[in-house]
């Protein structure tokens, strides 16, 4: 992979997940070039329920990206009333068909449909987001061989390895904090930490004395979803932060339409942050972009798994 890191004027290297992303998605592509010659088409199904305006967007990169690694890819939208059954009976058919490795059903779905039953539907084999119970529990016995691993801890965990690796410094032995203990990040991101051999704590909104928990880790994950909640003055000097939070909140003066502008921020407050840390990601450009793309990876490991 070329190299991801950029010197800031604050000191701190920069972590590119734009660089990082496309590099990935090179190696895919080679990956999937390389399985077709073999017989194996990778293939992806994506499935809207709804008109939620950012879940059609993401769907859409996801769609471009696959067919960018040259994958055989479908989109499924659905109405927003479909119901229950119906998306289930879906799921079995793409479960059962051969031309599809890789099932991913963008969430949130409406609030007439049970997310978890649907997510428990997918097969774990063709489960691309890593959500499947059956996948959790293979990722929380520590076999990253057989699990598929959630697309935004597994690509949080490149962009950390390549600083680390950069830092002249291993993850093993170092005390990491992950802020926020969602299914998607925290908790993931605390097995792959472990099975890093890091030691690892998972502090949420009832942690006490959010700040001196932080202020103690080598490696700090911002997963929380609240804007610029864990504070520059709160990172160790030296420390590597990894932010995958992305809030939308009020920027400055008004846009060409004339509308109040706005702008993407993380959870961590990033000026001040950059002034202690070794490393840290941006938002936007840090983990955002490896979400897809490691989406992908995934699609091509499930049907890599095909063949045996
Ligand atoms: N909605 C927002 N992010 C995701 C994701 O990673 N997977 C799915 N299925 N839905 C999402």
């Amino acid at each position: 992979m070329a190299d991801i890191l950029v010197k800031s004027e604050s000191g701190a290297l920069i972590i590119d997940g734009k660089a990082a992303s496309a590099a990935v998605l090179a190696d895919v592509a080679k990956g999937a070039a390389e399985l077709i010659a073999a017989g194996i088409k990778p293939g992806l199904a994506v499935v809207l329920v709804g008109e939620d305006p950012a879940s059609q967007v993401y769907v859409k990169s996801k769609g471009k990206a696959a067919e960018t690694c040259g994958f055989h890819s479908v989109q499924h939208t659905l109405s927003a009333d479909t119901s229950q059954a119906d998306l289930i009976a879906l799921v079995h058919k793409l479960n059962a068909d051969p031309a599809i490795h890789g099932i991913l059903v963008q969430l949130p779905l409406p609030k007439h449909i049970d997310s978890q039953l649907v997510l428990e539907t997918i097969s774990p084999s063709k489960d691309v987001d890593g959500f499947h119970p059956v996948n959790a529990g293979l990722l929380a016995i520590g076999d990253r061989k057989r699990a598929l691993v959630p697309c935004t801890p597994a690509g949080s965990l490149i962009l950390l390895q390549k600083a680390m690796e950069s830092l002249g410094r291993s993850i093993a032995g170092c005390d990491a904090v992950v802020v926020g203990r969602s299914n998607i990040v925290g908790k993931p991101m605390a097995q792959l930490l472990l099975s890093e051999n890091a030691t690892v704590t998972i502090a949420h909104s009832r942690t006490k004395d959010l700040a001196s928990v932080v202020k103690r880790a080598d490696i700090v994950v911002a997963a929380v979803g609240i804007p610029e909640m864990v504070k520059g003055d709160w990172i160790k000097p030296g420390a590597v932060v990894i932010d995958v939070g992305i809030n939308r909140v009020a920027g400055e003066g008004l846009n060409a339409k004339g509308e109040p502008r706005t702008k993407l921020v993380g959870d961590v407050d990033f000026a001040g942050a950059a002034k202690l840390a070794a490393a840290i990601t941006p938002v936007p450009g840090g983990v955002g972009p490896m979400t897809i793309c490691m989406l992908m990876a995934n699609t091509l490991t499930a049907a890599r798994r095909t063949k045996g």
